[in-house]
């Protein structure tokens, strides 16, 4: 199929170009690089041997998107692009309403205009809000969200959902666990911009030397060490998961929804001693006060994807915490970077 990726040359987006040549699909990009790098462009080639179609354009430039629809032939489009800093989307919460709601209707417009009708969607688990119990399964309603952000992807998936109802479409809502892990080559990754929100970019940057050390926030959690739970998956099994989803647009299946985690959760203690264990290197935490909003234990029950999708996650968490590494390496010490702690 020749695949529309936007946001492809982001984190997830990236691996999921590279699963999708390696598979044989065609990929045609568009980023604005607002959060990525136009070298992640030659990575992907250089990774796979294989050429792509890259276009600068931002998808609240609409005229720009017709452009890319009118020239190329788009079976399915992967929609990654979107802004995901949950920090800055409750400081800021019309910039991320505006970009990734206009931004998606821009993109499902030109999909009108052009009978492009098949789309699979980067959901996250934060649509689950609190849930009642874990693991969490796709029959478990959706729940209030605790930011813009998270506001985001559930207004989206609504908005995909009544798309597909009511003109026929083919859409497959992937909600995404943590990912973390970068491509075992080292040449892309996750590079947040400034201080990373999330646990393994801090780890690796503490790590490289960058920071001081890590703040575990709360370890009084109903947890076995008192520290949170979650479900870690390795971003070359979340980039399979989409190559996996193609199948259900094959199909014609209409609404699908999956989860996309291991079902194994472990909680920031354990993630701190494998890096240590796996990368040989010490990584100085304190205890902090809980982060509002933080639950103490969230993991998927990733059975349907498996079972109907045929995926499968093969990467753990020694991998995981050895290729955060490897890439962190590759990178070397950000110069722009402030010590925060
Ligand atoms: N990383 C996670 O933990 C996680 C978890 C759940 C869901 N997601 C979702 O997955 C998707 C990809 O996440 P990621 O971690 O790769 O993020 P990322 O920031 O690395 O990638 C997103 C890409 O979208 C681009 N982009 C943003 N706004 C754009 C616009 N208006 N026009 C064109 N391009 C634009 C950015 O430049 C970037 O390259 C996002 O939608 C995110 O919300 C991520």
């Amino acid at each position: 199929m020749r695949i529309l990726v936007t946001g492809g040359t982001g984190y997830i987006g990236s691996h999921t170009a590279v699963e999708l040549l390696n598979a044989g699909h065609e990929v045609v990009i568009f980023d604005n690089l607002s959060n990525s790098d136009i070298e992640v462009v030659d990575k992907i080639k250089k990774i796979t041997g294989k050429s792509l179609v890259f276009y600068y354009a931002d998808m609240l430039d609409k005229p720009a998107l017709d452009k890319i629809f009118d020239q190329e032939p788009i079976d399915c489009v992967i929609h990654f692009a979107g802004l995901k800093a949950v920090g800055e989307s409750v400081k800021n919460p019309y910039l991320y309403y505006h970009n990734n709601i206009v931004g998606t209707l821009n993109l499902i417009e030109a999909m009108q205009t052009h009978g492009v009708t098949n789309m699979i969607f980067s959901s996250s688990a934060t649509v689950y809000g609190t849930p009642k119990s874990v693991p969490i399964d796709e029959t478990f309603e959706k729940g209030q969200c605790v930011n813009p952000y998270g506001w985001t992807k559930s207004m989206i998936e609504q908005i995909l959902t009544d798309i597909q109802r009511a003109n026929a479409w083919n859409v497959v809502l992937l909600r995404y666990f943590n990912p973390i892990g970068a491509h075992p080559s080292g040449l892309i990754g996750e590079k947040p911009n400034g201080v990373p929100n999330n646990l393994m970019p801090y780890i690796t940057q503490v790590a490289i030397g960058e920071r001081k050390e890590l703040g575990v926030f709360g370890n009084d959690y109903d947890t076995p060490d008192g520290t949170g739970i979650r479900d870690y998956i390795h971003v070359v099994d979340l980039a399979n998961a989409h190559v996996c989803a193609l199948k259900k647009i094959g199909d014609r299946s209409g609404l699908s929804v999956y989860n996309i985690g291991t079902g194994k959760g472990y909680s920031v203690l354990e993630v701190i001693r494998n890096f240590e264990k796996v990368n040989g290197i010490p990584i100085p935490y304190s205890i902090r006060p809980r982060r509002e909003g933080d639950l103490a234990s969230y993991y998927a029950n990733a059975d349907k994807a498996k079972r109907e999708l045929g995926w499968q996650p093969k990467y753990g968490i020694e991998d995981m915490v050895r290729d955060s590494w490897n890439f962190q390496q590759m990178q070397g010490r950000s110069v722009s970077s402030e010590q925060d702690s």
